[in-house]
């Protein structure tokens, strides 16, 4: 009897799915390198390197019942949303990170060969759900300055179920023209915009249009400024009608207890979250000055987290790999236009100062 191959009976476009790529496990990479746990200085991942806030750690120790499911209709927390945001609770829904709701938005929106839309370089998630959902993935590709070709988007957008733009982007660092975004809505397709870096940023969050727009649904996280990216938690800000269908479709408990009761505690502690995000885009600024200055090294302007430096005439990954020999993991990248890139999220000012001394003593 032959035996059974569960490989074989998967659905074929799963089988021959790439892995995504995510960071990888320090500790492993580091115990290879021989480089104590806490040397390593993770600034791969765009977290944040104050942690919760101090009421979301207290929160994290009692206030919540561990033993019950949570509400399905997330009441308390989209009660907190409405506050924070300043738009009714019943235009937002929130889920296990914005990738879950990435993944949402494509099992409600999307059926095999309807085209997506995005302008890369940009969040690999997007393109990794495509292929999960059949979908036809259409990147244009950013100018060199990172800047978007409205005339090649409209023109891609016509015939599109969907578009999703981060805003700012990940890994360029740059803002949307809210013009663009006008333009965008007046065609057919349903327009997701990812604000993950939002809070670092000088641009407006569309979250208010959205909330009374058809066609446009924006996305944010605790992830990046409430420092909350393990306990799993984003929402999405969009029509009434969009959110009753995402009620619908979403599992039913899909937030956790912790996490849930971790972002109702940070939106009590707004005023300090928002200090710790201006250190750390006032750290950006600083290292972008400092970066700019060593020859090899071309840092772009951000306004997000990190920053996106591309290496002169050097190999990206040998510097990665440099760096990583020190402890202190970066991000690189394969594709064309930024493979010659790093992005370094930014940690403290001890931390980073680490960084651009490990680049500073890399020799010309
Ligand atoms: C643009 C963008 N959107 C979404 C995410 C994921 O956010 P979350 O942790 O809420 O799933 C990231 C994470 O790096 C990101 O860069």
């Amino acid at each position: 009897m032959t035996e059974f191959d569960p490989i074989d009976t998967l659905r074929p476009h799963i089988r021959d799915l790439p892995s995504y790529e995510a960071i990888p496990d320090s500790s492993a990479i580091a115990k290879q390198y021989g480089i104590a746990n806490k040397d390593i200085l993770r600034l791969d991942g765009n977290e944040n390197p104050f942690g919760p806030s101090p009421l979301a750690l207290e929160a994290l120790q009692s206030e919540y019942e561990a033993e019950r499911y949570t509400d399905v209709n997330q009441t308390l927390l989209r009660e907190s949303l409405q506050k924070f945001l300043n738009v009714p609770s019943e235009n937002i829904v929130a889920g296990a990170g914005s990738d879950e709701l990435i993944d949402l938005i494509y099992r409600m929106w999307i059926q095999p060969g309807d085209r997506i839309v995005t302008c890369g370089p940009t969040f690999g998630m997007y393109a990794f759900d495509a292929a999960i959902y059949q979908a036809e993935f259409i990147n244009i590709n950013r100018k060199m300055d990172w800047s978007i070709d409205e005339n090649a988007l409209l023109h891609e957008a016509e015939n599109a179920k969907l578009v999703i733009l981060a805003t700012p982007n990940n890994p360029t660092g740059n803002s949307l023209q809210p013009a663009l975004v006008e333009k965008l809505l007046k065609t057919k397709a349903l327009i997701v915009l990812d604000e993950a870096y939002i809070e670092f940023s000088q641009s407006s969050s569309m979250v208010s249009i959205a909330s009374s727009h058809p066609s446009l649904i924006v996305l944010r996280t605790f992830s990046k400024w409430a420092g909350l990216a393990g306990l799993r938690i984003g929402y999405a800000v969009a029509h009434r009608r969009i959110i009753e269908a995402f009620m619908k479709t979403k599992q039913p408990y899909n937030v956790s207890a912790p996490s849930v009761a971790a972002a109702i505690a940070s939106l009590k502690d707004i005023e300090e979250l928002d200090r710790r995000a201006s250190v750390l885009t006032a750290e950006r600024n600083r290292v972008f000055s400092v970066l700019e200055k060593i020859s090899w090294l071309k840092p772009f302007q951000s306004e997000t987290n990190f920053l996106l430096v591309r290496t002169i005439d050097r190999n990206a990954k040998e510097i990665s790999d440099k760096l990583r020999r020190e402890g202190i993991f970066i991000r690189t990248y394969s594709e064309d236009n930024i493979k010659d890139c790093i992005r370094i999220s930014m940690g403290t000012s001890l931390q980073n100062d680490r960084v651009i001394e490990a680049l500073s003593n890399i020799e010309r």
